[in-house]
């Protein structure tokens, strides 16, 4: 069976971008691949040291989230990134596969030094060793796996790409080792946000949770943007210009061409349209929401996921760190792992 190596930063809430982007994808590969769900708790770190509890706590949403998503344990292994030392041990091996200047070239991480440039209003004194680094040890996340397959959004392409340079880099130095992991796109892999941004994302506050109460979905559609040359209700409009048509579209709302042909004729109020799309929305959330009732009402299965998810994904991360320390020589002892 073919494998899955994925995760995501512990970092708030999963949103429906997160859903479409990439989190959909894995819920239908889950029953065809093996597959290993990584909540990245040492990658949140490399931007979060100096607050620990931000991180913990968010890794417990995150895994709510997956479960209400769809991920199904019985299928997926998530486990906890820091629990995996070896992770740790392979990323210092890598790091001398690639060079610093190859590491700033990465366009995401180009960007998110700017960013941060930005932000502190300096000219990258913020930024750490690990920050740069961390694409080594996503790397060493999706090597230790030996996977096959990385379903991702398009943001982490970058970073597949760099992994696939390292360990071809490792296998023709070591000799061959690791798989060349391909990545897995999906269609939607970017949901615009409700203000008709690109990009739904919690640093815009322009997301949809999957947590999100009926009273938070009906509050931010209201406030959606529409075709703005629509001012009273009759007047004709133009839905490709409008979010509630584009979310009407995104939620397969059956109804949708008639959406598209009353709203051109001027035959249907914004107001009207919203209220539709809020119904469309709350009935696509309700079954996450209920799964995630469940399991926040039995935190002693959640904790049970993912400590066996975290037992599997280490005995793999072992075998693959016994070959890496044979083919690099670093192997001394017998009994020393
Ligand atoms: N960089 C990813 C994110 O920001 C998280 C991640 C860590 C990841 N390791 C990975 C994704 C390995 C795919 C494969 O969400
Ligand atoms: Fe958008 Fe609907 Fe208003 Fe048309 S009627 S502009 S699709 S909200």
């Amino acid at each position: 069976m073919q494998r899955i190596l994925t995760g995501d930063r512990p970092s708030g809430n999963l949103h429906i971008g997160h859903y479409f982007g990439s989190i959909k994808n894995r819920v239908k590969l889950q029953h065809d691949y093996e597959t290993f769900i990584e909540i990245a708790d040492v990658q949140a770190l490399t931007d979060n040291f100096d607050n620990p509890e931000k991180v913990r706590n968010s890794v417990y949403q995150l895994v709510l989230d997956y479960l209400a998503c769809g991920i199904d344990p019985k299928e997926s292994n998530i486990f906890i990134q820091s629990q995996i030392p070896e992770i740790a041990e392979l990323t210092i091996f890598f790091s001398n596969l690639i060079t610093v200047s190859r590491l700033g070239r990465n366009p995401t991480t180009k960007a998110e030094i700017k960013q941060k440039k930005e932000k502190f209003g300096d000219n990258g004194e913020s930024i750490t060793y690990g920050f740069l680094g961390y694409p080594v040890s996503q790397a060493a996340d999706i090597a230790i796996f030996n996977a096959d397959l990385v379903p991702v959004g398009d943001d982490q392409l970058p970073h597949i790409e760099q992994y696939r340079e390292i360990v071809r880099k490792f296998n023709s130095i070591y000799g061959e080792t690791f798989n060349e992991a391909e990545p897995y796109l999906s269609n939607n892999t970017r949901v615009k946000g409700l203000d008709g941004n690109n990009k739904m994302s919690k640093s815009l506050g322009n997301a949809i949770y999957i947590k999100d109460t009926p009273e938070e979905v009906s509050k931010k559609v209201m406030s959606a943007v529409t075709d703005p040359n629509k001012i009273k209700k009759d007047d004709p409009a133009n839905p490709d210009v409008c979010m509630v048509y584009y979310y009407h579209k995104l939620m397969e709302n059956p109804n949708v061409e008639n959406v598209c042909k009353e709203c051109k004729k001027g035959e249907r109020g914004c107001v009207q349209c919203k209220k539709e799309l809020i119904e469309k929305i709350n009935e696509f959330l309700k079954p996450m929401q209920d799964r995630r009732k469940y399991y926040e009402d039995n935190p002693e299965l959640v904790e049970k996921i993912m400590y066996e998810g975290t037992m599997n994904a280490r005995k793999q991360a072992k075998e693959t760190m016994k070959q890496v320390k044979e083919k690099m020589m670093i192997k001394y002892f017998e009994d020393v792992e």
